[in-house]
């Protein structure tokens, strides 16, 4: 299943505020109807972002609308903006830009598959010893061979791309090389990306895993039930500052503590190379509706007041590796993502 794609002259996407429940498409034929579904989340994450914006190009050289708004629909993402002028390069040929779409589609599947295997070695080279699996009550034993605990957040599976994802895909990859023990995945308040999405991709997988609240992340890490954290991100700064999701930082603290790896798994485009460092990425602010209500039910008091940056910023040093679809950044190693090669 491809999570966004053209399609007879339009953008199909699953609609993901639908998910779990529904696995429904939506078909986008405006920019204006792109930039409501980007809002909303229907299609979200960074890599899935810079395909329809990419995409979203297309849909304007055909329609004549302005793509101003569609690149600022989201900010964090670089993604986003990235497929938007990459797109819009080729502009006003509608043919053209339709060509360096579908071109950005595939090259995002191709990356992700490439993340995915060499995510998957780097966690096996960082988790050498062993094998810990059983102490959790996670699995019934390795046979001799470590399979690996890892700890996650948000969604960064298939959903979050146009297929396989970025950390979630290196969690496949394990899964695939029977190299997993379990996926601890955390539910990811307000959207609850982990509950409804990552929850679903791994059930769909068949691989092991348990949902945890997002508050007990470095407690769990700090009991010894995860061998690894693998997040995605959606801003990665020159010297490797990464804004994801909120509650990435809190578990790269947590990991640090516990002596866990962090790894992020990112494609090269999600590296911004005019961002020198996090302090200068802007977080999106999604409002207090999401933090004082889920599903339309109220949580809090009438007047109750609420904060809701969507990402953070996880500073380098807290970082292990960077994986991209070219190359692993050893971050620990004092490497960036500019010194140790192109961004
Ligand atoms: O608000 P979202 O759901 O778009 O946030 C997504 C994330 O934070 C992901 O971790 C990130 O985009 C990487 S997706 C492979």
């Amino acid at each position: 299943m491809r999570t966004i794609d053209w399609v007879d002259g339009a953008i199909e996407l699953v609609d993901q505020t639908r998910l779990p429940g529904d696995c429904v498409f939506l078909r986008i034929e405006t920019v204006a109807d792109l930039i409501g579904a980007i809002r909303r989340l229907a299609v979200r994450g960074a890599p899935a972002l810079g395909v329809a914006g990419a995409m979203g190009v297309a849909l304007a050289a055909r329609t004549g609308e302005p793509i101003d708004a569609l690149r600022a629909a989201r900010p964090t993402a670089v993604n986003l903006a990235w497929g938007v002028d990459e797109a819009a390069r080729h502009l006003p040929d509608a043919d053209a830009v339709l060509a360096r779409a579908l071109e950005i589609r595939d090259d995002d599947i191709a990356a992700c598959y490439r993340m995915s295997a060499l995510g998957a070695d780097l966690v096996r080279e960082l988790t050498e010893g062993p094998d810990r699996s059983d102490a959790s009550g996670a699995s019934g034993g390795s046979g001799g061979f470590r399979r690996i605990r890892v700890m996650t957040i948000c969604n960064t599976g298939g959903l979050a791309a146009v297929e396989r994802g970025t950390a979630l895909g290196v969690v496949q990859t394990l899964h695939e090389r029977g190299l997993l023990a379990e996926t601890l995945a955390l539910e990811t308040r307000p959207l609850l990306q982990g509950a409804r999405l990552t929850a679903w991709e791994l059930g769909r997988m068949g691989a092991p895993h348990r949902l945890v609240v997002d508050g007990v992340g470095p407690y769990l890490l700090a009991r010894g039930a995860a061998d690894v954290v693998l997040i995605g991100a959606d801003r990665i700064a020159a010297n490797g500052d990464t804004a994801n999701k909120i509650g990435s930082y809190s578990l790269a603290l947590g990991a640090r503590r516990a002596g866990v790896p962090f790894v992020v798994v990112a494609p090269e485009t999600t590296i911004d190379p005019a961002i020198t460092s996090g302090d200068r990425i802007e977080i999106e602010d999604r409002g207090p509706g999401e933090v004082l209500s889920i599903h339309g039910v109220r949580l809090a008091p009438e007047g109750t007041g609420a904060a809701n940056p969507a990402f953070d910023v996880t500073p380098h040093d807290l970082i292990t590796a960077i994986v991209t679809d070219r190359r692993v950044i050893r971050v620990d190693r004092g490497e960036t993502p500019y010194e140790s090669g192109t961004a």
